[in-house]
């Protein structure tokens, strides 16, 4: 695949309102602030198409990335938001978990973390219900040019061993990812051309 060729394809306010369930999708999660868009225009090498922000909370739409006819990314609006009302939290959660289970086109969930606070109540909550609806899950462990190479990879470790602990490690993978570095962008695209392989 040819991540260059990315292309906004629509925001959608709610998953009722998303493009029609077919051919092969990919969404990002995490939350708030974890580097989902910036992953996404590395990954594309297009730094304004996804938009990113200082300001927690920026993507609340929906947004979906075309690859190809057939072929898609998706930018999740991110979780753990404290400004956003308890009511809308519960209801995007119930959403995310219902788009998680029900899409069928959604091959694999790719879910971002801060190296520096990872495995938060709300990532586990989303790793379980990727692992529970059967959905290959890909972590990335973010912001990785904030540590050394020895720390970040001790992260790594301690991630996938909690995990293992947890029995979340069901077809979950983990990584060190920087976006401004553009570390780890072979091996989220060597995952990503596998998921998305029609
Ligand atoms: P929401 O849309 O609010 O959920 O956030 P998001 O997950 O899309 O995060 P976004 O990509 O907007 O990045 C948030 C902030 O973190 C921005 O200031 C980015 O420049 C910064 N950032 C993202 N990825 C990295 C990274 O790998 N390293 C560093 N140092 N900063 C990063
Ligand atoms: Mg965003």
């Amino acid at each position: 695949i040819n991540f260059r060729r990315a292309e906004f394809l629509i925001s959608a306010p709610t998953l009722a309102e998303c493009p029609e369930d077919t051919g092969a999708e990919v969404a990002f999660a995490g939350r708030s602030n974890a580097g989902k868009s910036s992953a996404i225009n590395a990954l594309t090498d297009n730094g304004k198409l996804a938009r990113t922000s200082k300001t927690p909370g920026r993507t609340q739409l929906i947004n979906f990335f075309r690859l190809s006819e057939q072929q898609r990314l998706v930018d999740l609006p991110g979780y753990g938001y404290a400004k956003v009302a308890r009511s809308m939290k519960d209801e995007w959660q119930r959403h995310l978990a219902f788009y998680l289970e029900q899409r069928q086109c959604l091959k694999g969930l790719v879910l971002l973390m801060d190296i520096r606070q990872p495995l938060k109540e709300f990532d586990l909550q989303m790793l379980s219900w990727a692992v529970n609806a059967g959905l290959p899950a890909h972590i990335l462990l973010t912001k990785a040019d904030k540590l050394k190479n020895g720390p970040a990879n001790n992260v790594r470790f301690a991630v996938e061993k909690e995990l293992k602990a947890l029995e979340l490690d069901n077809n979950v993978s983990v990584q060190i990812f920087s976006s401004p570095k553009r570390k780890g962008l072979e091996k989220l695209e060597a995952r990503l051309n596998q998921w998305l392989s029609l």
